[in-house]
């Protein structure tokens, strides 16, 4: 790139920045937890409520089911899917309770699940041995990943499901999910991909990566906050199951309330998976985060963490805090992780220093988006870095 074309590509990126007034208070290093707060996130909730100001009920039938709508598709077109093939949900909970309400565990008992899956997947199989749900836990070697190795030695016919993230919470290692469910469908059982780590910093297209469900949500990188999660079912998946977890809104005819004839008429496609009444503020606040997404690219925002991740890494070794990293950067997204004895501790004084950063066992988690910049990746480090010459970040 020309320094030309260089300094014009940094005037957008801090353009973008000036949508989100934390960055005039904070150092907010903590995309991977929660995205920051735009702008238009805020003008999309005000529309919310003045629309149900304005028109009471009548929002219901009009603007606010024509948002969901608008969302489903949004999110279906950044994944590669049809609309219909996405279900909304308010959680990736209760969408992978109705995915895992569809099966009979007697003919194919197994659930194949690493030790590094967020723990909200492994809950919703390990809960479920009255069903006959087998779990094949997988370990991870080095903490970092689980090897496909792993997963080809755990998979075979007695398996209904593999459950794999994209990339891992506590890693921000890359997995091949494209290998993950060639290998489920090889045996015949379905892949469920966790991708809350992924859907917006990285390029993903569901068709071509060929799994069957994949789940994600609006809190992190698609910066629409909680209460918006969504289900990709592939087409040709959702068409043959049967969740018996549903609500209303899983209906053929949800709005003929007419439980006279005491069928239940499942709707076409992944609504078929929904459940009652959404969080409509929750989607007004998730279309305007992911409208922000759509309109850089989803390929720019990739570039950018490659490159911001690249001078986090950098930084970091310089100043000898010993970053976990694998040797080849690109299996990274935009998640850096350093062990700390006390994790917590480090991130509170960061905290009470403006920067703000996130823990988990054994680790802090520093993790850039396209809003900040190589100037906010050298304040982390120098912050942490003072901390451990002050005996605070040990
Ligand atoms: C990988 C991953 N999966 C799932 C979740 C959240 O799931 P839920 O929407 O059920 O709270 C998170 C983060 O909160 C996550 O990092």
């Amino acid at each position: 790139m020309s320094e030309r074309a260089a300094v014009s590509a940094e005037t957008r990126w801090l353009a973008y920045r000036q949508e989100f007034p934390i960055f005039e208070r904070l150092t907010y290093f903590n995309s991977c937890s929660l995205g920051a707060l735009s702008a238009r996130v805020v003008a999309a909730i005000a529309t919310f409520t003045e629309l149900w100001d304005a028109r009471g009920a009548a929002a219901w039938y009009g603007p606010w089911l024509e948002e969901s709508e608008h969302l489903r598709s949004r999110f279906a077109a950044l994944i590669g899917a049809s609309a219909e093939e996405v279900a909304i949900f308010p959680s990736v909970t209760s969408a992978l309770t109705s995915v895992a309400s569809c099966f009979d565990y007697r003919s194919r008992p197994r659930v194949v699940l690493s030790e590094l899956e967020f723990p909200t997947t492994v809950y919703q199989w390990l809960t479920k041995a009255s069903l006959g749900v087998q779990l094949q836990r997988l370990r991870s070697q080095d903490r970092m990943t689980v090897a496909l190795d792993d997963y080809e030695r755990a998979v075979d016919p007695r398996t209904q499901l593999v459950v794999g993230s994209h990339v891992y919470f506590t890693s921000g290692m890359i997995q091949d999910v494209a290998a993950l469910a060639r290998l489920a469908h090889s045996h015949g059982a379905y892949c469920l991909i966790d991708a809350y780590q992924s859907i917006g910093q990285l390029p993903v297209n569901v068709r071509e990566a060929g799994v069957d469900f994949l789940v994600t949500g609006g809190l992190k990188w698609l910066l629409g906050g909680p209460g918006v999660a969504y289900l990709y079912v592939r087409r040709e998946v959702a068409g043959r199951l049967q969740p018996s977890d549903v609500g209303w809104f899983a209906h053929r005819r949800q709005f003929d309330f007419d439980i006279t004839t005491f069928e239940f008429e499942y709707a076409e496609g992944a609504r078929r998976f929904e459940g009652g009444t959404p969080s409509v503020a929750a989607i007004y606040a998730g279309r305007a985060g992911l409208e922000i997404v759509r309109e850089i690219g989803v390929e720019a925002l990739r570039a950018r963490q490659v490159e911001l991740m690249r001078s986090l890494v950098e930084a970091a070794r310089r100043a000898g805090l010993r970053p976990r990293v694998p040797q080849d950067l690109n299996r990274l997204a935009g998640i850096l992780t350093l062990p700390r004895q006390d994790p917590r501790r480090v991130v509170s004084a960061l905290a009470e220093r403006g920067v703000v950063v996130d823990s988990r066992p054994g680790l802090i988690r520093l993790s850039p988006y396209f809003y900040n910049t190589v100037e906010d990746c050298d304040r982390v480090v120098q912050a942490v870095t003072d901390l451990e010459r002050s005996g605070v970040a040990s």
